[in-house]
């Protein structure tokens, strides 16, 4: 099949790519070609900037393939210039979307008919909302081809948000505190960017995918405290951790994102049942298997290299003084104590 990847340069693209590749696939790439990145031999590369819809109209000209991943769009402007310029040219147009589009949710699972986050949360995920809703009109308009997928956090080498994986095993690494909110005792959900992008290439497959939207992660849900043990365990080492309380939470998290891994104030978890019941899909790396692979790529590539500024951190200590609740996350598994 040909396949266009609208994206492909940064952390999920590269293994798409690789993934449509190496199940047979003609792979074409549109971005701007200001990310670096190296492709496979035979994949077509086209320049444009999605926000300029002459150049896009340009690029896309006579152009009709089976399968359109849309990875890089992150607001509906540059959507709706894809879906007017390829209808009726695009046999399945699969969009990236996030877990961030669902409102908070008391209960668990999350399942794919939860309603949207309309009124609270991040412009990020109100503008994937909004996407999504565009598409899915186009769809019931027109019979544009669209899936969505949404993913929970993607963790993986290379992964483009230094704050989940590189940076807590630098800390851990030169026995710097972890920042953690609510005593670490929230859930936290992650799957593997591997596990996102055979899911994806997948579900072009199945034209009884189309209309619909899947959330994709691994199985299993973790705490923040079970993530550091993890990764305490896997680096032998132990994680010190700080716990920040309500208030610092929102004023840090808010002022200076790499703090916290995960600022979550609720537990997200998702179901991932219908990927399985449409289109087979099982991930393949749990929340282990994820950190052990983040982890190995770390190691070879980052450890003795990684550079960061902990000033505002060791401000921050400095700050909360004996003040401030520590707990201290030892390899052998066993829940952390938290000390005063
Ligand atoms: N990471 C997570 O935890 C997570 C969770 C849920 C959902 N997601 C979603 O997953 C997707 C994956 O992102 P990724 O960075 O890994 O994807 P990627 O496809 O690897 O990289 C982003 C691509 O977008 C291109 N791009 C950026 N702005 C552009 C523009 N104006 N015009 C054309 N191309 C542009 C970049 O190339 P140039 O710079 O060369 O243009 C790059 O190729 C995103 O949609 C994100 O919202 C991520």
């Amino acid at each position: 099949m040909r396949a266009l990847v609208l994206g492909g340069s940064r952390f999920l693209g590269p293994r798409l790519v690789q993934g449509l590749v190496g199940n047979g696939h003609d792979v074409d790439v549109l971005n701007r070609g200001t990310t670096p990145a190296e492709f496979p031999v035979g994949v077509g590369r086209l320049y444009a900037d999605r926000q300029d819809r002459n150049q896009m109209r340009a690029v896309l000209a006579g152009r009709e393939y089976g399968v359109v991943y849309d990875v890089s769009g992150l607001a509906p402007p540059e959507t709706q210039t894809t879906i007017e310029l390829l209808a009726g040219r695009v046999g399945h147009y699969v969009y990236v979307s996030t877990s961030a589009v669902y409102e908070r949710r008391w209960t668990a699972p999350v399942t794919e008919d939860c309603p949207y986050n309309e009124v609270e949360g991040l412009a990020y995920g109100r503008n994937k909302a909004a996407t999504e809703q565009a598409l899915f009109k186009a769809y019931r308009d027109t019979g544009f081809p669209v899936s969505v997928v949404r993913p929970w956090m993607v963790f993986g080498p290379n992964n483009s948000i230094p704050s989940r994986e590189q940076l807590v095993f630098l800390r851990v690494q030169l026995g710097r505190p972890v920042f953690l909110p609510y005593n670490g005792y929230v859930h936290i959900q992650y799957g593997h960017v591997d596990d996102l992008a055979r899911a994806m290439v997948m579900m072009a497959r199945e034209s009884r995918c189309i209309g619909q939207a899947y959330n994709i992660t691994g199985p299993d849900a973790i705490t923040l405290n079970g993530y550091l043990q993890i990764v305490a365990s896997l680096m032998g080492r132990e994680a010190q951790v700080v716990y920040l309380d309500y208030g610092d939470v929102l004023e840090e998290a808010g002022n200076y994102r790499e703090l916290l891994p995960f600022p979550w104030q609720y537990s997200r978890i998702a179901s991932i049942e219908k990927a399985r019941g449409d289109f087979g899909f099982w991930p393949e790396y749990d929340s282990r298997r994820c950190t052990v692979d983040s982890l190995r790529w770390y190691l070879a590539e980052l450890a003795g290299s990684m550079e960061y500024d902990f000033s505002r951190e060791d401000a921050m200590l400095a700050r909360y003084g004996g003040g401030a609740r520590r707990g201290v996350i030892t390899p052998d598994g066993l829940m952390p104590e938290v000390v005063r």
